[in-house]
């Protein structure tokens, strides 16, 4: 559809800036110019300057400048072509269209006609709530009952569907509309050759486009019937695309705008109820995930998004799923939970509009950070779990790439790695790694080059050992000495004993596994040792295939984890590089020297608490010279680790 040129050259000869202006700002005239309270920004006295004489305005307040299209675009959030209608409809200049195929016609056709049919439901619905008996006392006491004023009833242009089977069917038919437009509109059905009403009994909720005009209709039940779902929505049509609509964004736009806020709510009552509130900036989902042409709406209006659900509901699970589209977008996400099985109609209700404004305010919860406290609550103790959720939040935080937000996942991965208790530098590696991941897959999507498919594969398989690299240096200890396990026990450890054999005698003797936090590492040594002490010499794959899920993956994840021997060794064996194979010994040695380490250093510690509490010279010197022994075997421990380095 191209709007034929001869059709612009009549619109922009009769366009007057004044007076499309005028019709959004108040003007006062200035000498040869005009003066108005910018629309763009809340100002006190006016800056908002027109020439008429060039054919443009300049804000000198907040520096927006542009000709009468481009305060139609900016304003009102039209495309070009929309700005053009506009202009043509004020004008009462008949648009002639060039190119257009009879397929894009028919579609043309069905969609006014379906703008015409809503219109007139609308306008019948209204009537039926305000004029009817049966509307009034229905449908009117029960909106009033709820606390919607009449004013904010007429405002959403709210209205109510009768109980008789046909009411609208009869009052359309008997205005001639075409059958098939009513059947595709959703608001009619046809059982044998008769059509019938869709929302019987119901309070219709109009959804309207950007412009005002009606798309479709939400209609909620009033008598409570298990049978019957609470809300009968529209089905998509010619303009009724329910992934492109937020309700309330016809009301919600100009105070989205001034707010610099959307403040993003579940139902239709929630959205009504706040307006009637005097909070305008609100718009609903319906519940569902956001959608990208949703959030690309929301984006045309503001940067920030405030997702205001209740607190136990399944919905911000649903809402949270849009959510790293939203960062890719650059929206700020923030999060409200509506406390007490309340639901923000309900909570304003009784709140009130100030208490609830606060309440906002004060309760924001950046989202990103709210899903990682989950998260890291789920995983618990459990640290595979908990490697994946570095990894997640990881690649939620390599999703903010813009380069104007790099100061935003600075402050990302500085918040998060204190909530994980993690190195903060680890972290941004492994977020530097998922933006390279990022590249590489739309690279690869453009490209088939196999070099680079390969290159984005191993970066790929290194991720995810950076995740479990990131875990506190002491688990990091524990999978060692339990991999050398797995992998050594059954190797001779000297003339008489294997190494299985000598590990658990030094586990059992320094009590090491007092010191290990993670039960299913615990679980995977008692099991080894249950099936070496009857004889079983148990193999990395009896754990790998264990049919103990936790098992099972505890043991890949160690297998897998990346444990480097120290490049100094290179330095000591010229030429050869010794692999873990040749050097079984001192890993084994070396990772429980490590849990050595700590058992010394906690005994260190217990010491000198007993010391501080101790009475009389005698106990106070058992414990100092405890002390001295203990410093002496940590030494030793320390000298023999410097030989062999771990990362
Ligand atoms: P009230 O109960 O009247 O306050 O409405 P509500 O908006 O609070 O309803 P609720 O919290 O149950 O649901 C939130 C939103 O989810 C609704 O506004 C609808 O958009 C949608 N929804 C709820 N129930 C249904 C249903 O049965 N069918 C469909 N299609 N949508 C529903
Ligand atoms: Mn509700």
């Amino acid at each position: 559809m191209i709007i034929a040129q001869n059709t612009i050259q009549q619109i922009l000869s009769r366009v007057d800036i004044i007076d499309i202006i005028g019709t959004f700002v108040k003007l006062k005239k200035r000498g040869a110019n005009y003066l108005g309270l910018c629309p763009f920004h809340n100002e006190k006295s006016p800056s908002f300057t027109i020439s008429p004489a060039k054919e443009i305005y300049k804000c000198f307040g907040c520096g927006r400048s542009g000709n009468s299209i481009s305060f139609l675009m900016e304003a009102e959030k039209y495309s070009y072509v929309e700005a053009l209608r506009w202009l043509a409809n004020k004008y009462g200049v008949e648009i002639e269209e060039t190119e257009t195929s009879p397929e894009y016609k028919q579609q043309q056709q069905a969609a006014d006609s379906l703008y015409i049919i809503n219109n007139f439901a609308q306008q019948f619905f209204s009537t039926q709530l305000f004029e009817t008996d049966e509307g009034q006392d229905i449908a009117l006491s029960y909106l009033k009952q709820r606390g919607f004023r009449e004013d904010t009833i007429k405002k959403f242009q709210l209205g109510y569907n009768p109980e008789a089977k046909d009411t609208f069917s009869k009052a359309a038919l008997a205005a001639q509309y075409n059958q098939e437009y009513l059947l595709k509109s959703g608001l009619v059905n046809n059982r044998e050759g008769v059509l019938n009403d869709n929302y019987r009994g119901r309070i219709i909720f109009p959804i309207h486009n950007q412009s005002g005009k009606v798309l479709g209709f939400g209609a909620r039940i009033i008598k409570k019937n298990d049978k019957a779902p609470k809300y009968i929505n529209t089905p998509e049509n010619e303009i009724y695309v329910k992934s492109k609509v937020l309700y309330g964004s016809y009301f919600a736009r100009q105070p989205i705008d001034k707010a610099d806020e959307c403040l993003l709510v579940e139902g239709y009552t929630d959205v009504v109820s706040l307006h009637q509130a005097g909070i305008e900036n609100v718009v609903a989902s319906g519940g569902t995930a956001l959608t990208p042409d949703q959030l690309r709406l929301i984006k045309k209006y503001t940067n920030n998004l405030t997702i205001i659900y209740d607190g136990d509901n399944a919905g911000v699970k649903a809402a949270l799923r849009g959510l790293d589209l939203a960062l890719e977008e650059g929206l700020n996400v923030q999060l409200v939970l509506i406390p007490d099985g309340e639901d923000p109609d309900s909570y304003v209700n009784k709140v009130g509009s100030s208490a609830f404004t606060t309440f906002i305010a004060t309760n924001k919860k950046d989202v990103i950070l709210f899903q990682l406290n989950i998260a890291l609550a789920e995983a618990g103790n459990d640290n595979n779990k908990k490697s994946l959720v570095i990894n997640q939040i990881a690649e939620t935080i390599a999703k903010i790439n813009k380069l104007e937000d790099f100061s935003k996942q600075q402050a990302y991965i500085k918040q998060s790695a204190e909530i994980l208790k993690i190195e903060e530098s680890g972290l941004i590696a492994l977020v530097n790694k998922h933006i390279k991941e990022k590249v590489y897959k739309d690279e690869t999507k453009a490209s088939r080059n196999q070099e680079f498919l390969n290159e984005a594969v191993d970066n790929a398989l290194q991720i995810d050992n950076d995740a479990a690299l990131l875990l506190s240096k002491d688990e990091q200890h524990e999978r060692a000495m339990v991999r050398s396990l797995l992998e050594f026990g059954n190797k001779p450890w000297n003339d008489e004993e294997t190494v299985a054999k000598y590990m658990f005698a030094e586990i059992a003797e320094n009590q090491l596994s007092d010191l290990i936090d993670n039960k299913n590492l615990v679980r995977l040594l008692d099991t080894y040792k249950i099936w070496y002490d009857n004889g079983i010499e148990p193999t990395t794959k009896n754990f790998l295939y264990h049919d103990d899920v936790e098992l099972s993956t505890l043991a890949v994840s160690i297998m897998d984890f990346n444990y480097e021997i120290s490049p100094n060794w290179s330095a000591h064996f010229e030429g050869h590089i010794p692999t873990r194979e040749d050097l079984f010994k001192e890993e084994v040695f070396s990772t429980l020297n490590y849990l050595k380490l700590r058992k010394i250093k906690r005994l260190i510690d217990e010491n000198q608490l007993e010391l501080e509490k101790a009475i009389g010279n005698d106990e106070q010197m058992i414990c100092l010279q405890t002390h001295q022994h203990l410093k002496q075997v940590e030494m030793e421990l320390t000298k023999q680790l410097g030989t062999v380095i771990f990362r």
